[in-house]
């Protein structure tokens, strides 16, 4: 599994043009960084010059592409946009697993779901957001755990909105196979939740499935969808971006969270900026949005107006 790309850490040696008979000028590091910055708020400092080239090789070999100035070419041509997708993929990880910092999923049972499952169970709207949510462990630890406190949860107007700009591993979320030795990270009691897979391995139960839907979204662009979340995952995914893209991101997500929602982050990420005036600290790397107003904070969320549909429970609209 490859390691994890993080955006500090010790700068790495500054080579030569060529490496491996296989050139990578300036100007090709730059045309990948400025792309993967344009595009995906992806911060590639000229620390990380080896590990792009080491990393997009193995593309190149893939497509038989000669040199990064053909890479280049494809990039930035008509037919780019895939490719660029999967240069994200490349140079990025999406290493997960079910109940990933076990100490959000307890906070979400012990504090956050008691409430809103009363809500939901009253007729209230209930949303949660993975954001970034990867091969889907992340959502379907989400379902499972609002399964194991509220099994009607399907029926009631409580959906989990499940989100990656990775159009591949948004695939395989949604195809919701895992390998068996994925198993041992769900805690037994939520072992319900999953079956044997006719191809080996476990998959997981319409019950579960039922709760979420799956979408594909940048978090550097608009966001077609609507709020309020009363929870928001977003882990292990703005470690990519440049303080200011994190900044942003923060005060985006404020701007659609309902007052007293949480927030979770990953292990190496922290809310900085003007939204640290929306949320208290709650936890570790968990947050809940003030409910006091804040209006010069959430403008600087720009929000698109077609929104995703989470499909609707039986007999509403
Ligand atoms: C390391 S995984 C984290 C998965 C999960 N949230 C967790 O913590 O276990 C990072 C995910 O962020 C996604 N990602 C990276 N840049 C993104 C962007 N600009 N918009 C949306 N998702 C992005 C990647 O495709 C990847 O699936």
């Amino acid at each position: 599994m490859k390691p994890a790309f993080s955006s500090s850490g010790p700068p790495e040696r500054e080579t030569s043009v060529a490496r491996d008979r296989i050139p990578f000028s300036d100007g090709d590091f730059q045309t990948i960084a400025d792309l993967a910055m344009r595009d995906f708020g992806l911060h590639l400092t000229l620390a990380k010059r080896d590990l792009v080239y080491s990393r997009l090789l193995k593309r190149l070999r893939g497509l038989g592409l000669e040199d990064f100035k053909e890479y280049c070419s494809l990039l930035t041509g008509p037919h780019g946009e895939a490719e660029r997708t999967a240069m994200l993929s490349a140079l990025t990880t999406n290493v997960t697993h079910f109940f990933r910092e076990d100490h959000h999923f307890q906070l979400l049972r012990d504090v956050a779901l008691p409430s809103l499952i009363k809500s939901a169970r009253e007729g209230g709207r209930v949303r949660i957001w993975s954001a970034g949510c990867s091969a889907g462990q992340e959502p379907y630890s989400l379902a499972f755990t609002v399964l194991s406190l509220c099994p009607e949860a399907a029926k009631l107007n409580f959906r989990i909105l499940a989100t990656d700009v990775d159009s591949e591993i948004l695939a395989r979320a949604e195809a919701g196979c895992y390998q068996e030795d994925e198993r041992k990270a769900i805690p037994e009691a939520m072992r319900r939740f999953i079956e044997p897979a006719q191809v080996g391995g476990f998959s997981i139960s319409p019950a579960a499935r039922d709760l979420i839907t799956f979408g594909k979204l940048n978090l550097i662009e608009d966001w077609p969808i609507s709020g309020p979340f009363q929870v928001i995952f977003c882990r292990n995914v703005a470690i990519y971006f440049d303080k200011p893209t994190q900044a942003r991101l923060w005060a985006r997500f404020g701007a659609l969270m309902a007052p007293e929602a949480h927030l979770c982050i990953g292990h190496s990420e922290r809310v900085a900026g003007p939204a640290e005036q929306l949320f208290r600290a709650v936890g570790v790397t968990a947050y809940q949005r003030l409910a006091a107003n804040a209006h010069h904070i959430v403008q600087t969320a720009r929000l698109a107006s077609d929104p995703i549909q989470l499909p609707q429970p039986p007999g509403r609209t």
